[in-house]
């Protein structure tokens, strides 16, 4: 979408993955989907440096909501857990220099069934900007997956109208795939920021692996959709949570640079061991994920259990690209394995050579 947002893939923090509908602040004060636990992650987004590497986005996901709209038909938060409003809450999370994300559904309801933005699609875009949103995630529950071409660019246009900029995340993909339905990339990448084509991330690496291998199969029908303003969302980072071990962070880390993927955390910066921290603040591959250029990169190899990524990044210098260059293993033998991989079938193609750069760590 050109609206002049996300030229790069957005960078922040999303409550989804790891707090999910948590709605007893009773039990869970600490815990709860609540205004309490949007300022503390504010908070430690700021103080704890992720807002100095570029997370800038702080998401609420699903469960903010009443269960019913206002006696106006107005979307309200839920009243015991957001007793200050939404446009309060949004005012702080700006006041930290961060940027404020909601969700909503284009259906009836919200995946965990509160109500969505159908049939209130212009009132529910001028409640956005009132309450100064710079980031909307319309899911795709409980809606007619016929309706979706059709409903998702009329919210976009609806957005648009308010003259506040906002990103535009959109589900539409990941459903219609689902259903058997080609999306229609064209449409979608001049409606939205950046959307999900495939099933939600999950605590575990199993996971992981299923997302990146469905990225590697469908790279040659996506990977040139994605460009500044509008990203294929591989969803969230899930590094710091339980599922992942360091080194699998640092795969999820890699992979999401070379892919291009909104680097979006979902995870608990109260406890985010340092380790684990210092993987998500790595600068340098945060660099190559925010590379202007914005090219997706491809799976280009596979042996042994070891594939091989690729993606072209500036600088571009007489005419050829720089790369950047992942080899990522699948083993789970625990012994050094050796491969040997020819620059030509990466296609790199300098005859002048690369310097190389290591990355890991
Ligand atoms: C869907 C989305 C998730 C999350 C939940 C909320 O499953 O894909 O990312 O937003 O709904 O209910």
């Amino acid at each position: 979408l050109e609206n002049g947002l996300a030229r790069t893939p957005p960078m922040g923090w999303m409550s989804w993955q790891r707090f999910r509908c948590v709605t007893d602040c009773v039990n869970y004060p600490d815990d709860c989907i609540s205004d309490k636990l949007f300022r503390t992650m504010a908070d430690h987004m700021v103080s704890e440096g992720y807002a100095d590497v570029g997370y800038e986005y702080l998401i609420i996901d699903d469960c903010w909501l009443e269960r019913n709209r206002d006696a106006n038909g107005k979307l309200q938060p839920d009243g015991s857990r957001f007793p200050h409003g939404i446009l309060d809450l949004s005012n702080y999370i700006h006041s930290k220099g961060l940027k404020f994300g909601l969700y909503e559904d284009y259906g009836n309801y919200t995946c965990a069934g509160y109500p969505g933005v159908l049939g209130h699609l212009e009132e529910d875009a001028k409640t956005f900007a009132e309450w100064e949103v710079d980031y909307v995630k319309l899911d795709g529950c409980y809606a007619e997956l016929k309706d979706m071409d059709i409903g998702y660019p009329a919210f976009g246009r609806y957005l648009n109208q308010t003259g506040r900029p906002m990103i535009y995340s959109c589900s539409w993909p990941v459903y219609q795939n689902f259903s058997g339905i080609r999306p229609n990339y064209t449409a979608i990448i001049e409606t939205c920021n950046l959307w999900r084509n495939y099933g939600d991330i999950q605590d575990s690496w199993d996971s992981v692996l299923s997302i990146v291998e469905f990225y590697a199969l469908t790279q040659d029908e996506i990977v040139e959709y994605a460009g500044p303003g509008h990203w294929n969302d591989p969803d969230m980072l899930i590094i710091g949570d339980f599922g992942l071990s360091k080194e699998q962070s640092k795969s999820q880390m890699a992979l999401w640079a070379i892919m291009a993927s909104p680097l979006i955390m979902s995870n608990d910066l109260r406890t985010v061991e340092p380790d684990f921290k210092a993987i998500l603040q790595n600068r340098k591959v945060i660099a190559i994920n925010q590379d202007p250029l914005g090219i997706q990169g491809k799976r280009k190899l596979k042996a042994n259990n070891i594939d091989v990524w690729v993606r072209p990044i500036s600088p571009i210098v007489n005419g050829k690209y720089s790369y950047a260059v992942v080899i990522f293993s699948r083993r789970t033998d625990g012994t050094p394995y050796m491969i040997s991989v020819k620059l030509s079938d990466l296609g790199m193609d300098n005859e002048a050579g690369y310097d190389f750069e290591p990355m890991s760590g």
